[in-house]
Order: C-alpha cells, then structure tokens, then sequence
C-alpha cells in the first residue's frame, strides 16, 4: 500500500502545526488508517505529544544523514496503528549535513520512496521557516495543509507561505497540491471573523469549513504530553480537529477519484472514532493523571509569547480594550457617552466653582 503523505507547514511558528499533525494523526488513527508521523522539527514537539522522549537515541536525522533504516527508527506510539519517526535534538544541525549532499532537497523523497512504508498516511509535522527540512517535506508530499492563526498582533505567516509553496510546485514537485488552509487557535471575536472572512473571500474553497477554536484544554492536552483529541475527546477544540480529519480525508476521496487513481478505502464512521478517542482518553488521560498547573500555566505563557511577541500587560489590555469596543459599538457609545457628562460635569462644576470662588472675592 502506498501512503498519501500531507505535510503540515507555515513559515511561522505557533500556529498549531505540531498540534495540528499529532490530532490528525490520532483522529486518522481512530477512524481506521494506519499513520506514520515524520517529526521534523528539532523540538521534538510531536515526538513528545505522541508519547516518546526525544533523548532517544535515534530518530530521522540517523536516516538523513544515512547511518540508519526508516525501519530502525520508526517506533510504534501509545495509539494502535498509529507510529512515528521520531525527532532528536541533534537534528538541528543537519542544515549543514544535508547542504553537502548531491539532491539534498529531495533526501526525503528517495527516503520514503525506499521505505515503503505500509501504511494508509504519512503526517509530516515540518518546523517554521522554510529550510532545508520542510522544503524536503514538501518535496516528498502528496498534499499540503497550512494552519493559520489570524490574530491582528501577529502576521500569520499566509503571505509568505503561500509563495514558498508555489516555488515548489513550480520546481521540485509539480503534483503538490495545496490540500486546505486551516483556522487554528480561532478566537471568535469580530476581528479575527474579520480576517478569516477576507482569506476565505481570497482563496475560496481552499480553506477548510472546519475551524478550530482557541481551547485551553489544548494546552492541557499539551502539558500532559498529549494530543487533546486523546486527552479530552469531548472539549470543542477535539472535536473540530476530528471534523477537520474528516474533512481531510473527504478532500482526499474527492482528488483519489477524479484522478482515477487507485481505491481509496472511506474512513470508519465518525462514531466509531469517538469510541476509540474515548478509549484511548480512559487508557492514557486518566493514567497520566491531570499536569500541574505550573506546567499548564507554562504553556499558556508560551502560547501568549508566540501570539502577543513582547508587548507588556499594559499594551495588551490597550489592544483588548480597543478590540473589545471594536467588537461592541454599543459599548463604545455608552462608553463616550458616560465620558462626555462626566466632562461636562466636571467643566461645569469646575465653572460654577470659579463663580463662586470669584463672588466670595468680590469679583462677582
Ligand atoms: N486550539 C488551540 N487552543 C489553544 N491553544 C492551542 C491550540 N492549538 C495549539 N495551541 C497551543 O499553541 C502553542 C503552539 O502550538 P503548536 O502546535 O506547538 O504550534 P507550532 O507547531 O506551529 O509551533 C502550543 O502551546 C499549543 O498547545
Ligand atoms: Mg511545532
């Protein structure tokens, strides 16, 4: 069997790439597909998520530099049918490994390609920017998602993904098709439904019907080393990244069968995922036990760095207030109004004041 790979990539980190792959992965993972994950990013974000210490002692980067087999790295995860070829820490340096081989933008084609990997998907988790790893993941993908978080502190990264993503198919994989873009971490106020709607009313259909919304227990999720679609199956954000994982395979049956390509087996149905997310939440959730709340606490801290970069608490609440009278003309004029008697007030106290001071003086 010849997987479908899907590299999950934006230029910007922080956007729900990693969670992204590890609850597609999961989901594919419950509605019957075998899975394979392609760590690539040398945080090791996913490799941790899906249960596996990144101290391990080899991962992808021993394939990528040829000193080991796809088969002595990938390992099996906590979830049946669901494996990983891990990240390690030493993969940050194969920038430098990879630029002195011939064809280094496409180690990670002939990889796969010699692999064959007997499994339904392969999920590349690719690292921000655009080096030598993810333009490898692309390379090597059937098909690719972008998450995109709109928040109006932060470019999103779309304006210079989208190019990147158009460089490849133009040269190193003409048939890479550019599955979806993905909303993650979406905030339901009016600004970002603002920008959503303008990159919707740009791309058209390109951009999944499935959103994700923004959902503390991701972070918890996170903490307990976690996908949250295993760790709370029933929290919104779980729930729409099963919707988007059948969203995604929907898309997928659609291009299998106008490309008359070969059968693609329909997923299992929706409620048979749940009963294995449920499952799997009653196996490992419960004996993981709940994170602490330092490291909860951490995790929001960083998901506030990487959205809000290094504006102090001050600046944040002035952004948060400006946002929230955008969001609620009606407070914003109760808010002018109440503003303008109190200065009325105060002038008018402030005049008869003088009248008075001025009268006692003799002025008057
Ligand atoms: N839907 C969500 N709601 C809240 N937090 C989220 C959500 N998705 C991701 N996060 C958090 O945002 C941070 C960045 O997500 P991550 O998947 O690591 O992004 P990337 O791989 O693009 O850097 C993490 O702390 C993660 O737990
Ligand atoms: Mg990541």
């Amino acid at each position: 069997m010849k997987p479908y790979i899907v590299a999950v990539f934006n230029q910007k980190g922080g956007i729900s790439k990693t969670t992204t792959s590890t609850n597609l992965a999961v989901c594919l993972a419950a509605a019957g597909k075998s899975v394979v994950v392609v760590d690539l990013d040398s945080q090791g974000d996913s490799t941790k998520s899906l249960g596996i210490d990144p101290a391990i002692k080899k991962g992808i980067y021993d394939v990528f530099i040829g000193t080991a087999e796809v088969a002595d790295v990938v390992v099996p995860t906590a979830f049946p049918n669901l494996r990983i070829l891990p990240s390690t820490y030493n993969l940050a340096g194969i920038e430098i490994k990879l630029s002195e081989l011939k064809d280094s933008q496409r180690t990670l084609v002939h990889i796969l390609g010699k692999a064959g990997l007997d499994c339904d998907y392969v999920v590349i988790d690719c690292p921000p920017a655009l080096g030598i790893l993810p333009i490898n993941a692309l390379a090597a993908a059937h098909a690719v998602i972008i998450p995109v978080t709109a928040t109006p502190y932060a470019n999103d990264g779309l304006l210079r993904t989208l190019p990147s993503i158009k460089y490849v198919q133009e040269g190193l994989n003409k048939t890479l098709l550019l599955q979806g873009v993905l909303f993650t971490i979406n905030d339901s106020n009016k600004t970002t439904r603002k920008i959503n709607a303008l990159i919707r009313s740009r791309l058209g259909g390109t951009v999944y019907r499935t959103e994700i919304p923004r959902d503390t227990m991701v972070i918890e999720a996170a903490s307990a080393r976690l996908p949250v679609c295993a760790y709370a199956p029933r929290s919104p954000a779980a729930q729409a990244h099963l919707d988007f994982a059948y969203e995604f395979m929907d898309r997928h049956l659609k291009t299998a069968a106008k490309a008359g390509s070969e059968v693609v087996v329909a997923p299992d149905a929706r409620d048979q995922a749940i009963t294995w997310l449920n499952h799997w939440r009653e196996k490992h959730a419960m004996e993981m036990g709940r994170p602490t709340g330092e490291r909860v606490r951490a995790g929001k801290a960083r998901l506030d760095r990487m959205l809000y970069g290094d504006r102090t608490q001050m600046e944040r609440f002035h952004l948060g207030l400006v946002h929230f009278f955008i969001d609620n003309r009606f407070w914003l004029a109760a808010f002018m109004l109440v503003t303008f008697a109190a200065v009325a007030a105060l002038v008018g106290f402030g005049l008869s004041g003088m009248r008075m001071v001025a009268g006692a003086l003799g002025f008057g």
